[in-house]
């Protein structure tokens, strides 16, 4: 693992407690949002007992949802920061039994070829450090036709004056400082989504590494969050 990957880790191993507190407040909620809608295209035409992979599942919300939704379902949960996984179990009632949480590294992930229908991953993949790699190890472990859900941060196609240079880069880091102590940790925020691909970019990205159709949507309000749809 490379040492920014440890960084990063770590870095959410330090926030983990206080992770769930400080989303709520940046996005003001939101985010709960766009994870529901993340699930119709995620969920759409897939069968019963479906097998489910949510990449950097962390404190477990996504994952949830999907079960929520599609009880049914099994959902494997992977993310490198075990704190992420052990907050959000502690989430879990007695009878999510058809939720696996697995420490794991999105480049090198420890299930078969096409074992999964479907996969989701929400705000993780800006944080790969070689997303070549980790992309084509997604299309490796979702099944030929399956669906791969991605919602996240892109690089914007210019600054947003309210939204990059002062909510983004001096609001952001506050609120996140005042909730978790960690200052360093919601300023990597801003400076992540400014070197990050933008979401052409990352549509092509996906074609590269084997998807034949990757399509995606800015999210209200005004293009914060885009879904990206790959098949
Ligand atoms: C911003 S959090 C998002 C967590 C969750 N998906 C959500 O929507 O709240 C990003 C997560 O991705 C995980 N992550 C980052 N790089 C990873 C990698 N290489 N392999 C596995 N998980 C990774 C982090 O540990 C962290 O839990």
């Amino acid at each position: 693992m490379t040492q920014q990957a440890t960084d990063v880790r770590a870095m959410f191993g330090r926030i983990a407690p206080r992770y769930d507190s400080a989303n709520r407040a940046m996005s003001m909620g939101i985010d709960i949002l766009w994870r529901k809608k993340a699930m119709k295209p995620l969920l759409a035409g897939l069968g019963d007992r479906s097998r489910v992979l949510d990449l950097g599942a962390g404190t477990l919300d996504g994952a949830r949802e999907i079960l929520r939704r599609r009880p049914d379902a099994f959902v494997a949960a992977a993310d490198f920061a075990t704190q992420m996984l052990r907050v959000g179990r502690a989430k879990l009632g007695p009878t999510d039994d058809h939720l696996g949480t697995h420490t794991a590294d999105g480049h090198r992930l420890p299930y078969g070829t096409g074992v999964f229908d479907a996969a989701f991953s929400a705000f993780c993949v800006r944080n790969l450090g070689d997303l070549p790699v980790a992309l084509r190890e997604l299309r490796r472990v979702v099944r030929p036709g399956g669906t791969i859900v991605i919602l996240e941060f892109f690089r914007p196609k210019a600054q947003r004056l309210f939204l990059d240079r002062f909510y983004n880069a001096r609001v952001l880091p506050l609120i996140g400082w005042a909730i978790t102590g960690d200052r360093d940790a919601y300023r990597y925020l801003p400076a992540s989504i400014a070197r990050f691909l933008s979401r052409a970019e990352f549509e092509s990205a996906l074609r590269a590494a084997g998807f034949a159709t990757a399509e995606g949507t800015d999210l209200f309000p005004g293009g914060m969050a885009s879904l990206v749809v790959a098949r």
